[in-house]
């Protein structure tokens, strides 16, 4: 019987500035593999389709369970994690490529500090001194603190910003994943105190005043994030915010 096969199309890149090309692999088939295996047996026998010995192809991972959001790529023209697509669950050839809103480092080796330069600027975190034991926090009431569980499964993987018609290396929007960051730290307890500095960095250039509302980022989140609720939620109250500094600054 013949060998079952896994086709790949991969649209590779050997710097950040050269041109990127596509190069077909055969690899085989194994029962349960995701789009990750198919791409270790590449870089254990870097042979394309054609049989010429070419250069391992260069990904990022890590978790393998789509937590850590490292291994994010566009799989037959779906933004998504690598590790959760399984070939049996694709249409073959499998085309896989890099997101295309972050500047490619290496074929599908993609530059997402964008994302994290974001979440600098809306500081996304609850600044606490811990040069010493501050004791049990200040405990959530469980209504809150399950939907805030759901805020805080984002692995910053990018793919939302990969959906949004709106984020470009034109425009500086932070991205919808940086709005419903806000919402979770400005809604915890702790987090609170520091809410106004978030409000100021949600309403600055590049802010919640760039979202379009096409709606395709809560479409497109593979962790289920209510984002376009975040975005209302946070419009509102960076509305508050404003009229509150209007009238009592
Ligand atoms: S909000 Fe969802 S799609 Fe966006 S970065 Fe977080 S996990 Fe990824
Ligand atoms: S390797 Fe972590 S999300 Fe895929």
């Amino acid at each position: 019987m013949a060998e079952k096969y896994v086709h790949l199309i991969v649209t590779r890149q050997d710097t950040p500035d050269s041109t990127p090309y596509n190069e077909e692999f055969k690899v085989p088939y194994r029962p349960g593999m995701n789009v990750i295996s198919a791409l270790m047996e590449v870089q254990r026998n870097p042979v394309n389709a054609q049989g010429q010995k070419t250069k391992p192809v260069v990904w990022e991972s890590n978790c393998l369970e789509e937590v850590c959001g490292a291994c994010s790529m566009v799989i037959n023209g779906k933004p998504r994690q690598a590790c959760s697509a399984l070939i049996d669950k694709l249409e073959q050839p499998i085309r896989i490529a890099p997101m295309t809103t972050f500047p490619v480092q290496r074929d599908l080796s993609v530059d997402r500090s964008r994302m994290f330069d974001a979440l600098k600027r809306v500081k996304a975190w609850i600044p606490i001194d811990g040069t010493y034991d501050l004791g049990p926090g200040p405990r959530m009431a469980e209504v809150d603190r399950q939907w805030a569980y759901e805020l805080s499964k984002c692995m910053t993987c990018g793919v939302c910003l990969e959906a949004c018609p709106n984020v470009n290396s034109k425009n500086p929007f932070i991205g919808p994943f940086a709005i419903s960051q806000v919402r979770l730290f400005n809604e915890h307890p702790t987090g609170k105190m520091n809410k106004h500095e978030r409000l100021e960095a949600l309403m600055a250039e590049g802010g919640i005043g760039e979202c379009g509302n096409s709606q395709n980022c809560v479409q497109s989140c593979p962790k289920g994030i209510p984002l376009t609720t975040s975005i209302a939620h946070m419009n509102r109250e960076t509305t508050k915010h404003a009229i509150k500094t209007f009238f009592f600054s």
